[in-house]
């Protein structure tokens, strides 16, 4: 059998000027000419390490253990940076750049000499974005996680993320002093990694484990353990066996593999920003993937995982119980356990020998942490393509519910009334939010779990029924209908919700409605003129133009699909 030519031999194995240019700048490095010679595999280290990233900030140290395993296993590692999407600091909001920085991705890996890549994923939208846009080239990939931090401590208690919202209530209503906040600060972040509950990031990288794009533990290893040094060192040596077992993507995203992950996200009680982001992958690989999909497959998977937001553990807790393996390994009757993985074992396989240590933490079938989990997706003339909820962070006794709307026009609006002593609102009342939306705001924010009225949590009320087209962080709560389709700003339904109009929510039905007659929502939809939104240039221009809606993953429509990884013309 003849040995396939490795793709970056098309640079770095050329002969005459060409082969020069390739290889006579990147010797300024020190590296010797045989690296160049077509023995080892070239494999990128696609890195989104930023000091504005700070949920990703040990990630040049940790791209040295994927390397020391690449260089251990015959290949030839090398390390490239892109776009890295802070959750915390980006203005407006991180989701109006995870296109962007896909973008980066897949043009950055297509252009460059290289065989196969690591993705290094750390904060929200490093996962999806990474994923995506090497999708859409598809070589031999493997992701490495930064893992989450180590969960934080604060007046003798065990705190993280899912406790901010906690503390804003507290400060707002004087039970929390200034300094006690500040303190709280540095006590929740006090090591490297990302958020500590199971909100976005752990859930992305529990979906790339899931999916088998990532080495067994790679969910759920603390940032600060030096296991995760030796997952990161292990997945460097497999991923020079994977380009020369021609590995790709493609052969591990399968639809099987999609529905395993919706299972154990809803397993997890994962973050619902997991929808939008499966979906756009799934798009990018040419899997077919709906909305409905989300509700089926997790419909028969109940709460294993207590975990917070949905639960009351962190993910620091779940490793040390048996991480993620020890969860699937307790619906492996509903998982599709043939599917392969990056590592070359099947998901059964990776499996099979998992152990639970602690029923605290992991839940079995049979008696599971919680009965309700995954994602609810709803139908009905409030949502004609869909809106979803999360029943595990729901209130129950609002899961049905009729209210009156109280409408803010857009965040602003909100921000401007919510705490107004006048607003008429009472525990009963729907709120909802308009042009949050991925065009509207642009960019989809999470302010979908929008706070209470200050007069209603001094009540001692705790929940109400919340509508919008935005999103929520992983690590909120609450009765929040979210990704309201089509959304208000291109003049969707909830665009025609007026004070007063009652909404009718029904989970176990799976719908949202606007009780009003249709003669009188036709009226409105007549009257209805949308927002001029100011953006007439750069990127924002373009998201504006060619950004999807939210059932369809909020991708730009001409980035579904993949280009492949050749390319046809030199530089030279
Ligand atoms: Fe980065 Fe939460 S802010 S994961």
């Amino acid at each position: 059998m003849t040995k396939k030519k490795l793709r970056s031999q098309e640079w770095y194995g050329r002969t005459g000027k060409d082969g020069f240019i390739y290889r006579s700048w990147m010797k300024n490095q020190g590296l010797p000419h045989h690296l160049f010679e077509g023995e080892k595999p070239v494999i990128g280290i696609c890195n989104t390490w930023s000091e504005f990233t700070p949920c990703n900030a040990h990630f040049r140290e940790l791209a040295e253990s994927i390397k020391q395993g690449i260089w251990e296993a015959g290949g030839f590692p090398l390390e490239f940076p892109v776009m890295s999407l802070g959750e915390c600091s980006i203005k407006p909001t991180a989701m109006l750049f995870r296109n962007l920085a896909s973008m980066d991705v897949e043009e950055s890996i297509r252009a460059n000499p290289m065989d196969g890549v690591v993705l290094m994923c750390g904060c929200d939208k490093t996962t999806p974005s990474l994923v995506m846009g090497a999708a859409s080239v598809d070589l031999p990939t493997l992701v490495v996680s930064g893992g989450p931090m180590l969960v934080g401590r604060f007046k003798g208690k065990k705190i993280g993320t899912s406790d901010v919202w906690r503390f804003a209530e507290e400060y707002k209503l004087g039970k929390l002093s200034q300094e006690e906040f500040i303190e709280a600060e540095a006590a929740m972040s006090r090591s490297r990694g990302h958020c500590a509950p199971m909100g976005t990031a752990s859930t992305m990288a529990a979906m790339v484990e899931a999916l088998g794009l990532a080495m067994p533990d790679n969910a759920t290893i603390p940032a600060a353990d030096s296991r995760r040094k030796v997952l990161a060192h292990m997945a460097g040596m497999r991923i020079v066996e994977m380009v020369k077992e021609d590995m790709r993507m493609s052969k591990i995203l399968t639809r099987k593999a999609f529905e395993n992950s919706i299972m154990v996200n809803a397993a997890l009680g994962g973050s619902t920003n997991f929808i939008l982001h499966l979906t756009a992958i799934a798009r990018r690989i040419g899997v077919e993937l709906d909305l409905t999909d989300f509700d089926h497959f997790s419909a028969r998977i109940p709460l294993i995982a207590n975990v917070q937001p949905s639960g009351e553990h962190w993910v620091e807790d779940l490793f040390y119980a048996g991480g993620l393996p020890a969860v699937m390994r307790e619906i492996q009757s509903k998982l599709h356990t043939d599917c392969i993985t990056v590592n070359g074992k099947t998901l059964g396989e990776n499996i099979e020998k998992a152990e639970c240590y602690d029923r605290e933490l992991i839940g079995t079938l049979e008696k599971p942490i919680k009965p309700d989990s995954g994602i609810a997706v709803l139908k009905g003339n409030l949502c004609p393509h869909g809106a979803v909820l999360k029943p595990s962070a729901a209130s129950p006794h609002l899961l049905t519910h009729t209210g009156k709307a109280v409408v803010f026009e857009d965040i602003d609006d909100y921000k401007a009334r919510i705490d107004d002593p006048n607003l008429e609102v009472d525990e009963n009342s729907v709120l909802v939010m308009k042009n949050v939306g991925p065009k509207g705001y642009p960019g989809m924010p999470e302010v979908g779990n929008m706070g209470l009225p200050a007069k209603l949590l001094q009540k001692g009320i705790k929940d109400m029924v919340r509508i919008s087209d935005g999103r929520m962080s992983g690590t909120g709560y609450g009765t929040v209908v979210l990704h309201v389709s089509p959304e208000s700003a291109i003049g969707g339904p909830l665009a025609l919700v007026q004070n007063g109009d009652l909404i009718e929510l029904d989970v176990p039905n799976r719908s949202l409605n606007l009780l009003i007659s249709e003669e009188e929502m036709e009226n409105r939809k007549a009257a209805f003129k949308p927002t001029e939104l100011p953006y007439d240039r750069g990127y924002v221009n373009l998201f504006l133009h060619r950004v999807n809606q939210a059932h369809e993953g909020v991708d730009f429509d001409f980035l579904q699909g993949s280009s492949g990884s050749e390319v046809k013309r030199d530089s030279h």
